[in-house]
């Protein structure tokens, strides 16, 4: 019997179409479908300037180059989160601390984000990395105002939360509009709300940050507008570059982000309709009115110290009964890279103790989901 993973892109023949279509152009990178894209994201996000690149990974190293991050500067990030944004800082010999997340979402909230800083007596934050668990972007405005009042920059990971939006003035603002950050950034890895294959796409508005960005994507280089076989090099970059061959199929995915979205929203509802007054032990995301989220991953929280039992026999329990579960995520401060081992985060012990996320994805077969729910609330009899 095959496992029911807990994430799985969703290809039909138009996107393969439009990726054998690339190979036919003369250029197959840094040609038309690299810009196709991009201006397509730009109307997406609603935003001054949008550029693909090779990885979620790549597209945060590339936040962190273009705001001028140097050696020592202070920046704040999550505690839970996936572990590209850590390693980039890391590698910039950057001085990072990490935020308290909420036990419940995984998310730094507001509060959290203040006591990190009054705990540890920050002056001169230079940034503070947002990474919305799961897709669900809420407090975005509180942020913005400890920002305008610390006076640092925002860099969203909103690698979960490609087609989240959030409200603003009676309206919906898509993540990626950066109407109140300085930088979103996005992962187009298969599990993701649209794939490329690989790859990951940067938003800002600011003209100076842009121009970094497209710097530090392609070696640093600077080509000469008159003669093109000559050029200069203004900063050590890197070859963050994305094909045409990928950004053809993150064009033919973007089309379908409405539905996409859908048919996530709907498995959400199903399992919030399932759970939220199943058992006391267990609880679902829920977010507030203020927000759309992307519904990238369904976390549920299990008090398993009441009900004597632990995360790792229910993960087996469930691949006994094959269905995948995952851990997002292992928190930073449990790796071995992790020097500062005298702090302590213990709402995100709890989260980490206590949460998992069952499958979500775009073609989740019914019946599949009703398998997943059937078995989880067997676990509790
Ligand atoms: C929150 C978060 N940040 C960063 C990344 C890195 O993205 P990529 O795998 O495209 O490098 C991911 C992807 O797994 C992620 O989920």
């Amino acid at each position: 019997m095959k496992y029911i993973p807990y994430g799985k892109q969703y290809i039909d023949n138009e996107d393969k179409k439009l990726v054998l279509d690339s190979l036919s152009n003369d250029l197959i990178t840094t040609g038309p479908f690299v810009e196709k894209f991009e201006n397509k994201l730009k109307k997406y996000f609603a935003c001054n300037y949008s550029y693909a690149c090779s990885s979620g990974t790549a597209a945060l190293h590339l936040a962190m180059l273009s705001i001028g991050l140097k050696k020592d500067d202070i920046i704040l990030m999550p505690a839970i989160n996936f572990i590209a944004s850590y390693n980039m800082a890391k590698s910039m010999q950057l001085k990072v601390y990490l935020v308290d997340v909420d036990k419940y979402t995984g998310q730094v909230t507001p509060d959290k984000v203040l006591d990190c800083i009054k705990k540890n007596k920050l002056k001169k934050i230079k940034a503070l990395i947002l990474m919305y668990n799961g897709g669900y972007p809420e407090y975005i405005q509180k942020f913005y105002e400890i920002k305008k009042k610390h006076n640092f920059l925002i860099i969203e990971d909103a690698c979960h939360a490609l087609g989240g939006e959030y409200s603003y003035k009676k309206k919906f603002l898509k993540i990626g509009s950066c109407k109140h950050s300085d930088i979103s950034t996005f992962s187009l890895h298969p599990l993701k709300s649209i794939t490329s294959g690989e790859g990951g796409i940067v938003t800002t508005n600011n003209t100076k940050i842009s121009k970094n960005i497209k710097l530090f994507r392609n070696h640093g280089i600077l080509r000469n507008k008159k003669n093109y076989w000559n050029y200069d090099i203004l900063e050590y970059g890197y070859n963050y570059r994305l094909s045409d061959i990928n950004c053809a199929l993150g064009l033919s995915q973007l089309k379908k982000i409405s539905f996409f979205l859908k048919k996530r929203k709907s498995i959400y509802f199903k399992y919030v309709k399932e759970f939220e007054n199943f058992n006391q032990n267990l609880t679902v995301p829920k977010y507030s009115i203020s927000i759309k989220p992307s519904y990238h991953l369904f976390i549920i929280n299990i008090n398993f110290e009441k009900i004597k039992k632990n995360k790792n026999l229910f993960i087996k329990y469930l691949n006994k009964n094959n269905i995948m579960a995952q851990q997002h995520y292992i928190p930073i401060y449990k790796f071995s890279v992790y020097n500062q081992k005298k702090s302590s985060f213990p709402d995100s012990e709890k989260y980490f103790n206590n949460s998992l996320s069952i499958p979500i994805f775009v073609n989740l077969k019914n019946k599949d989901q009703n398998k997943i729910i059937k078995v989880i609330k067997n676990y509790f009899k």
